[in-house]
């Protein structure tokens, strides 16, 4: 491994900064180092407090690396919440030669891209979905095919100037340079999904803290983006509120006893909760899903709009992929398989080595994604890789070897022709 294959990913999220160290070999991933802080900047996936948020980046960063032995200077950060829009485009261009060049798909992509985005908006990502040559649609890779005309049909993600300006400004207080900005659930679709189910059609969604991120990918690309202001924290303080105890109780409940819909509990099953007074109660554990189910209801709900918003019910194949914690609320799934009418899975970004707890959590796909955005593996890919256990003693050897460099800063990272804006400051 060299100094160039540790990359850094920064997801700043509402509940939780989360910091992954990520080292890129032939074969896949290697999972390096994670530090994890709480976060208390945030409301709704957006900076609210700059010097609380600072905190918590620097407090994931010093455990990120400690845990992985490298020093971080650079990173690529996400970003979402309900400031984010996505729209399709699409710009053309004479092929100059006979076949179409790599900078012939180029010149149509920056095309495609030159649309008129309001003074408060900023471009984060031009995602290609797909290419017509001579009035030939459907291409999804036109490069060496002979034609005249070559159009481009793009989708846009923009993010509005002071949320993205601020998460910056947040990261630059920390002492982090930052490589990329990324729309999280693009990162995140990165880690968990398959080139498979990118191809199909797939909704990829993140329930998180305070955000709900949505996005639908068909043939290979990105072709819808949108979050909502709701996520797991509305669970928990629907049950602060229902059952009068403090929110730290109630997101313990939330975790441990909570469902999404009554018919999962059994009656007999009983609780203990402490109220905020200090007062020990016994309830029925079916109490809390009664709670649960109308914010989970409300929510599905919501998300239906979004899927048929994006025409997700004729073009979703391969269905829903859950990530993020709240998706880890209990009979959740399985509720959202029914509300929504389309299969569902829970992701995490399983193909990923080196350690367990990124590997099996949907809440850290954004941090892993986030470092690996930009390289070629895709999931399923590392899985046989026979040569693992040689690996990973060459990677603590390597390790040690890092234990003072600095992490290279990685610039100019594209994916499959994903224009990723460099950071203003
Ligand atoms: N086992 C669990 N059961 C239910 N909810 C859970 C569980 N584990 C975590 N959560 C919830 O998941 C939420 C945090 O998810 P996540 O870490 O993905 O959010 P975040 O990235 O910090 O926030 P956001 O993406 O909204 O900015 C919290 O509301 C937390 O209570
Ligand atoms: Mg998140």
């Amino acid at each position: 491994m060299t100094r160039q294959n540790i990359v850094v990913g920064l997801d700043v999220g509402t509940t939780k900064v989360c910091a992954v160290v990520a080292g890129l070999r032939d074969s896949g991933p290697d999972m390096l180092g994670l530090g994890i802080s709480p976060s208390t900047g945030l409301r709704k996936g957006i900076v609210i407090n700059i010097d609380a948020t600072v905190d918590s980046i620097k407090e994931a960063v010093k455990k990120a690396e400690s845990s992985a032995g490298v020093r971080i200077k650079s990173v690529s950060v996400g970003i979402s919440g309900g400031h984010i829009r996505g729209f399709d485009s699409s710009g053309a261009v004479g092929i100059r030669g006979k076949e179409v060049s790599p900078s012939d798909v180029r010149r149509a992509i920056d095309s495609a891209k030159t649309v008129y985005i309001p003074l408060d908006r900023e471009l984060l990502h031009a995602v290609p979905a797909e290419f017509t040559l001579d009035g030939q649609d459907g291409i999804t890779d036109p490069v060496g095919m002979s034609g005249v005309r070559l159009e481009a049909g793009v989708h846009i993600v923009t993010a509005a100037v002071s949320p993205m300006q601020n998460l910056l400004k947040c990261c630059g207080k920390a002492g982090l340079e930052v490589a990329e900005v990324v729309f999280n659930p693009l990162a995140s679709a990165h880690a968990v999904l398959t080139k498979e189910e990118k191809s199909a059609g797939t909704i990829l969604i993140d329930l998180g803290g305070g955000t709900t991120d949505i996005v639908l990918f068909k043939d290979g690309g990105l072709r819808y983006a949108s979050a909502i202001g709701v996520g797991g924290n509305h669970f928990t303080n629907d049950l602060a509120v229902g059952l009068h105890v403090t929110m730290n109780e109630a997101e313990k409940l939330k975790k441990e006893v909570g469902a999404a819909y009554e018919d999962i509990v059994p009656s007999s099953e009983e609780i203990q909760i402490t109220q905020a007074g200090g007062q020990r109660r016994t309830l029925p554990r079916k109490y809390l899903a009664e709670i649960l189910q109308p914010r989970c209801e409300e929510m599905l709900d919501l998300l239906k709009g979004e899927i048929k918003k994006c025409g997700g019910y004729g073009n979703a194949i391969c269905g829903v992929v859950l990530i993020g914690g709240a998706s880890l609320l209990t009979g959740f799934g399985e509720m959202a398989e029914v509300v929504l009418g389309l299969p569902v899975r829970t992701g995490a970004p399983g193909h990923v080595k080196g350690l367990a707890v990124v590997s099996e959590g949907p809440a850290y796909a954004a941090g892993v994604g986030l470092a690996t955005y930009g390289q070629e593996p895709e999931p399923g890919k590392a899985e046989a890789d026979a040569m693992h256990s040689v690996f990973s003693r060459v990677t603590d050897l390597v390790r040690d070897i890092f234990r003072h460099a600095d992490h290279f800063h990685l610039n100019n990272r594209k994916e499959g022709g994903v224009l990723c804006l460099k950071s203003r400051r």
